[in-house]
């Protein structure tokens, strides 16, 4: 049998799409190979958001060449192949594929003609929803993509450009991957979207759904016992969805809301229109109607003009609402990007100094945080074995990980006695009833 080998890199989105192609070569007899030297197809499903990862997606092909056997297939999909094109073909002369995010599905036409160079970076919108085979198992964690490509542009980003415009899926097609995810295994069902929040759809009867729609069907399949969502734009954190964190128990209670930069005019500068006041005004309705909700963040350091005041508004506001589990950059000019043209670009080392600081202080808030936690209980979700085979990996409601002692038996949803606890992760013991 055929053999392939998928490296994904970057957001979920990725992860979701690399087990779509996964399930779309097996239904063609193919299967998943142990390691690159074996493949008959090398997959690298690829990031574009920031240079170094496009970087990385070049230098791993380098390695590919040399390690692969002769005559196997290799090639990109993703947001690289789109960033990239034709121009991917006279980097690497014998790559055999490139294809974007939204044109992996065209993946076995390969398989008919193998000698093929085969490009496709079109935006073909929701067409692969439509084309790709069902996955026939889904892991504990379902991931289920409710939309393609992101409206807001910011003035850094490149995702609009490599997964085009917004579109919403239409409801009831999210809801049948949906039940079809808990039928075959999973617990937890994530929705994923560039700006989740922002889901819209609006049916032939004229009814317009958004994403606390989606939310209460969910929690009405008895299989579903955690709800979550990732990436929340800030203005599209509507009443009815921050309320679905008062009604509904199985929505975690944590959310990834990027702020990006604490500072006014850099948000400006961004094209983030929303006002200070305006996100803690979210936050602060997002506590009363959750009391124990964490709030998470993506942040950019160093974005063209930032001055150290600006900087320092940044560290304001990760003090002001005590972000647990979150994710700081350095700025990194991206092609297609209004803000690679802007004047006063930061010099790398401020970038370093800079981000240095933020770490350290989200770092101190984890760890005082996965502190507090010591002495609690909590239904976590196990997600697999650790390295040395003796001890369990759980997520906590926060997503922070938890390892346990196995004692023989797997339980996928378990109580857990946080018993300990670093910057990183926690450790627990089983609380049996
Ligand atoms: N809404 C998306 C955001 C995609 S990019 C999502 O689903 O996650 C993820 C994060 O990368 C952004 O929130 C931002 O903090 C960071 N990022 C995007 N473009 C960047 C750039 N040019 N330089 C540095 N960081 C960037
Ligand atoms: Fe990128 Fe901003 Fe959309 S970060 S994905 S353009 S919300």
């Amino acid at each position: 049998m055929k053999q392939f080998f998928i490296q994904t890199f970057g957001c979920q989105m990725n992860v979701y799409d690399g087990q779509r192609i996964a399930a779309m070569l097996e239904s063609h007899g193919w299967v998943a190979a142990p390691d690159i030297e074996s493949a008959d197809m090398i997959i690298l499903n690829t990031c574009a958001v920031r240079e170094k990862a496009t970087n990385k997606v070049y230098s791993a092909l380098g390695r590919i060449r040399r390690a692969k056997k002769p005559g196997a297939l290799f090639g990109i999909v993703g947001c690289v192949a789109r960033e990239s094109g034709a121009d991917a073909f006279r980097r690497i002369p014998d790559l055999n594929f490139v294809l974007g995010p939204q044109s992996y599905h065209k993946l076995p036409q390969l398989l008919e003609n193998p000698d093929a160079k085969l490009l496709n970076i079109d935006l073909g919108g929701l067409e692969k929803f439509d084309t790709l085979p069902r996955m026939v198992r889904s892991p504990a964690v379902a991931y289920i993509p409710i939309q393609e490509g992101c409206d807001h542009c910011c003035t850094y980003c490149i995702v609009p450009y490599t997964r085009g415009r917004e579109i919403s899926r239409p409801f009831d097609d999210i809801m049948a991957d949906t039940r079809h995810a808990a039928e075959t295994g999973a617990i937890e069902i994530c929705f994923l979207g560039q700006n989740v929040n922002g889901y819209k759809y609006t049916d032939a009867a004229g009814r317009t759904m958004r994403l606390s729609d989606l939310i209460r069907e969910t929690a009405k399949i008895d299989a579903v016992q955690r709800i979550r969502f990732t990436s929340s734009y800030p203005t599209e954190m509507t009443d009815d969805l921050i309320a679905q964190f008062k009604t509904e128990p199985k929505l975690l209670p944590f959310l990834n809301l990027p702020i990006q930069s604490g500072s006014p005019d850099v948000l400006t500068r961004m094209n983030r229109p929303y006002s200070l006041d305006l996100y803690i005004d979210i936050v602060d309705k997002l506590r009363a109607a959750r009391p124990d909700i964490q709030i998470s963040s993506d942040f950019i350091v160093g974005f063209p003009g930032e001055t150290d005041a600006d900087f320092d508004m940044t560290m304001d506001i990760a003090r002001r609402v005590r972000y647990i589990n979150s994710y700081s950059f350095k700025y990194s000019p991206r092609p297609h990007t209004a803000a690679a043209l802007m004047r006063d670009q930061i010099p790398e080392q401020i970038k370093s100094v800079r981000l240095a600081r933020l770490d350290g202080f989200l770092n101190e808030i984890q760890r005082e945080f996965n502190e507090s936690c010591v002495g609690k209980t909590m239904t976590c979700l196990m997600e697999g074995g650790d390295k040395t085979g003796q001890n369990l990996v759980y997520r906590t409601p926060y997503m922070q990980q938890v390892i346990v002692a196995s004692d023989g038996d797997a339980h996928p949803l378990a109580q857990i006695k946080i018993t300990a606890a670093n910057k990183a992760s926690l450790r627990g013991e089983f609380v049996r009833d």
